[in-house]
This record gives C-alpha cells, sequence and structure tokens, in this order.
C-alpha cells in the first residue's frame, strides 16, 4: 500500500537550494522512492552527500550552478533540464536568504536580495518548470483541460514566520518575502488545475540547518529560545520533513491537495508559550 502511495520511479523533480539544508534532504527523500533530480543552487560545489544519491539510488541527477534571481540564467537551466531529462514532474523552491535587520533600519540591499531571491527567483523557476509541464501536457491531451489525472506539483517553501513572530528575530523583509511566495499558491493552483498541476507551500517551523547554524553565530540564544517555543521543546531536524515532503510531491498520496499552505512546526504557533509571559 505505502509503496504504491509513494513512489517517483521515473519523473524528474527540479529542486532549488538543494546544495545544503532542507532542499538537501527534500533530494534525499525524492531520490530513496526513485525521483530523477535536476539541482539549481548558487553554490559552485554541492554538498558530497547530494552527489553520492546519484549512485545510492541509481538515479539520474544533474547539478546546475544557476542563481535563481536571474531570468536568464533560470531560463538556460530548465532548457538544459528539458534535454537533459526529457521531461519535468515536480519543483520544489527551497533555495533562500535570510537577514536579521529591524525593520526601522532595513537597508536596500536586504529588500531587494531578499525579494529577489526569495519571491521573484522562485517565481522564475516556477513560472519556466509550469510552462514545460504544460507543454507536456498539451503534447499529451491536446486542447483538453478537464478532468485529466494530475501531472504536474509545484511546492513552495514559505516559513513559519508568515505565521506568528518570534521576539528573537528581526526578520520582517524576510517574512514578507514568504508571504507573498504564499500569496502565488491559490491564483497558480487555479490556473494551472486545467493542466493537471497542483501547487501548494509548505512553511516549516524552526529548523536546524545551515541557514540556522549561520542566524546562530550572530545570535547565540536563538535556538535556546526557538527550543522554548515548540511544544517538544526542541528544534526541528531537517528528516523530519522528509515524510512531509513526499506526500506533498506524490500524485497518488495527495492528488486532492491543492492551494494549501502546511505547516509543520512542532506546534510553535498552537500556544502562547511560557517565554512570552511576563514574569512578576
Ligand atoms: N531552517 C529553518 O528553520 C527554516 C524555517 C522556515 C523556512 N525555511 C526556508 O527553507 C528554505 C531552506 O532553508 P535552509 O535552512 O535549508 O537554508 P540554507 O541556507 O541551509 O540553504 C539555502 C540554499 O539556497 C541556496 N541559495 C541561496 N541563494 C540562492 C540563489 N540566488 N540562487 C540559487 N540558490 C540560492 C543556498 O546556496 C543554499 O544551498 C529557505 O527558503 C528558508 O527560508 C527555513
Amino acid at each position: 500500500m505505502a509503496t504504491e502511495l509513494f513512489t517517483l520511479k521515473g519523473k524528474t523533480a527540479v529542486l532549488t537550494g538543494a546544495a545544503r539544508g532542507l532542499g538537501l534532504t527534500f533530494a534525499t527523500a525524492l531520490a530513496s522512492v526513485n525521483c530523477n533530480l535536476a539541482v539549481l543552487d548558487i553554490l559552485s560545489e554541492p554538498s558530497p552527500s547530494l552527489l553520492a544519491l546519484r549512485d545510492y539510488h541509481g538515479i539520474k541527477l544533474e547539478y546546475y550552478r544557476t542563481d535563481i534571481a536571474s531570468r536568464p540564467e533560470v531560463t538556460a537551466a530548465v532548457e538544459k533540464i528539458e534535454v537533459d531529462f526529457g521531461r519535468i514532474d515536480i519543483n520544489i523552491n527551497a533555495a533562500g536568504v535570510v537577514m536579521d535587520e529591524p525593520f526601522l533600519t532595513t537597508t536596500d540591499q536586504n529588500i531587494e536580495r531578499t525579494l529577489a531571491v526569495n519571491f521573484t527567483g522562485s517565481f522564475l523557476v516556477a513560472q519556466a518548470c509550469a510552462n514545460s509541464m504544460v507543454t507536456r501536457y498539451k503534447s499529451v491531451h491536446g486542447s483538453e483541460t478537464a478532468a485529466q489525472p494530475t501531472t504536474g506539483t509545484i511546492i513552495f517553501i514559505a516559513s513559519i514566520a508568515t505565521y506568528i513572530a518570534s521576539s528573537v528575530q528581526q526578520i520582517s523583509c524576510y517574512t514578507a518575502s514568504k508571504a507573498a511566495i504564499k500569496g502565488l499558491v491559490k491564483p497558480m493552483a487555479m490556473e494551472l488545475a486545467p493542466y493537471g498541476i497542483r501547487v501548494n507551500s509548505l512553511s516549516p517551523g524552526y529548523m536546524m540547518t545551515d541557514m540556522m547554524r549561520g542566524l546562530q553565530e550572530q545570535q547565540p540564544q536563538l535556538v535556546d529560545q526557538f527550543e522554548k517555543e515548540t511544544l517538544f521543546g526542541r528544534i526541528g531536524m531537517p528528516e523530519e520533513l522528509k515524510g512531509t515532503i513526499l506526500y506533498l510531491c506524490c500524485d497518488r498520496a495527495s492528488g486532492w491537495y491543492t492551494g494549501q499552505d502546511l505547516l509543520v512546526d512542532g506546534g510553535a504557533s498552537t500556544w502562547k508559550h511560557p517565554a512570552n509571559l511576563v514574569s512578576s
């Protein structure tokens, strides 16, 4: 039963930001169910554990060094992926940046880069992948656009920050960029449903990744505070999102799920945690 629901054999996923962090974890999850992987990231070299997935699972995996904020680079990468893989079935947009700056003194540089990567970059990659999926759909189904089985899925990575502000972070610019991504989900789901494409976002809670380690170096108390804010008293591990991403990607498991944001946060947004109570 589970193997029927969760298989991606013969499918191709385009992942951004999978050279490390949550994107790498998503790549690992997809590889475990035999999905072929095309990875876009700005780093010159991905983690060796990304490249190791190729032989370990016997999948096709290619790495395309790309700045997703650049339309020409995204267009070139997705055209190359179509040639290299022949099809695009899944797009996961995990590339992201965050800079902690008070709202009152947020710099132009932060506004421009954060929106360029988190919002515009995800938009550009999703647009290129959606066009590829629609072209393939039309080649199979002609102009028929009703009641066809699901043929593609697009997933944006948003954030718990769009649900609840943490007192130890000043990330209004980042939060707005993630809210903008969530704003794409419903209109895209509506526009792309006739081509059998589902569109959702995943909002992780506080997860221990390189991004989090970087923040922790700037603010040593950060992880301590986040641990207090979840119901389990600890920060999340990237592996704890593997099941969620497989659910979202596998049509047989989530074929009726589209136009939604899925929040997975260890309960951090469900309570008024003790750290917020004023001591007398
Ligand atoms: N870690 C968390 O607690 C957390 C919580 C909620 C949401 N998120 C989101 O999850 C996603 C992954 O976060 P992470 O913690 O793994 O971060 P990370 O910094 O470890 O990984 C992000 C990846 O994006 C890549 N990237 C950055 N700019 C790029 C660009 N212009 N073009 C292509 N690639 C680029 C980086 O090189 C890196 O590989 C991000 O969108 C982040 O906002 C993270």
